[in-house]
């Protein structure tokens, strides 16, 4: 599907869309089990996960097909994945769609991740409304192709009501560049005479950071899981994981089913959490 058509599409699926929408600036509540579960299992159950999914492109290779497929059968994994998350109650999910640096792959790649993730935010829309799972982005939007940005902005608005969960994926993000506009906004407050300089502390900034959609602070990732064999953060929400469980395992994301979720999930409610303490 080219750009013009796809945002075509889009448009014409809004305005069909918008009547319904409502808009909401609470956080949310958690899965329609979330309520019903014993306080001990809502106890372990992280509030926040964070999630890079890699393996993709090995996935495709180990089948002598091109990375895209990987990638496309990525997207089975998102959608198993958060079907999941909500399903238990967690209430806030972030995964790693495209890094800052993803733009340095071919651009038949990078072409490829753009159509797959257009396609997913438009095809999704109606069930993520449906289930009350509300998406926005973080990230960059002014490199964004016109396809991409217009799906993620007509998503975001039209699944704006949802109070179950909150998906937010991370396109063109990097950890790097968030913080340093995190930094950039409250410099401007300074300049405008809103705040003064000694007011910049550690809260402000987590706050600046993980500013959930109705300007309520989200809770930071409690649990990162990383798919793919490598154990590092790759720029991937370094602040706001200060004190979050580390979880790595050699699964490919595409391979990532509700057995290896569960295993990290169980793993997760074994740790002592001290906090430095
Ligand atoms: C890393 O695998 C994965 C990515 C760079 C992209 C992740 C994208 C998706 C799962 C699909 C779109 C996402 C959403 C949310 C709809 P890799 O390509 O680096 O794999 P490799 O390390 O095996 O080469």
């Amino acid at each position: 599907m080219s750009e013009e058509s796809l945002a075509a599409t889009t448009e014409a699926t809004v305005l069909a869309e918008q009547a319904t929408t409502t808009v909401s600036a609470s956080l949310p509540a958690g899965g329609e089990h979330a309520a019903a579960a014993p306080a001990e299992s809502q106890a372990a159950l992280p509030r926040h996960i964070a999630i890079i999914m890699d393996g993709n492109g090995r996935w495709a290779a180990a089948r002598q097909e091109p990375r895209w497929a990987g990638h496309r059968a990525g997207i089975a994994a998102v959608r198993r994945t958060v079907e999941e998350t909500r399903r238990l109650g967690v209430p806030v999910v972030t995964l790693y769609a495209f890094s800052t640096e993803n733009w340095k792959r071919s651009s038949v790649e990078v072409s490829a991740l753009w159509e797959l993730l257009s396609r997913f935010l438009v095809c999704e829309r109606a069930e993520l409304r449906e289930k009350g799972i509300r998406l926005v982005g973080i990230g960059r939007r002014d490199r964004l192709p016109l396809g991409p940005r217009t799906a993620l902005e007509l998503t975001e608005r039209l699944t704006s009501g949802g109070r179950d969960m909150l998906l937010r994926l991370a396109i063109d993000y990097g950890s790097q560049w968030a913080i340093a506009e995190a930094a950039r906004r409250l410099a401007r407050q300074v300049a405008a005479g809103k705040l003064s300089a000694d007011e910049i502390d550690e809260a402000r900034l987590s706050a600046a950071l993980l500013n959930g959609p109705g300007e309520e602070p989200l809770p930071a990732p409690d649990l990162l899981i990383r798919t793919g064999g490598e154990t590092r953060l790759s720029n991937f929400m370094l602040w706001e994981c200060a004190y979050a469980e580390l979880w790595f395992t050699p699964t490919l994301w595409p391979d990532f089913e509700r057995a290896t979720l569960a295993e990290a999930l169980a793993d997760f409610a074994r740790r002592k959490r001290r906090y430095g303490a």
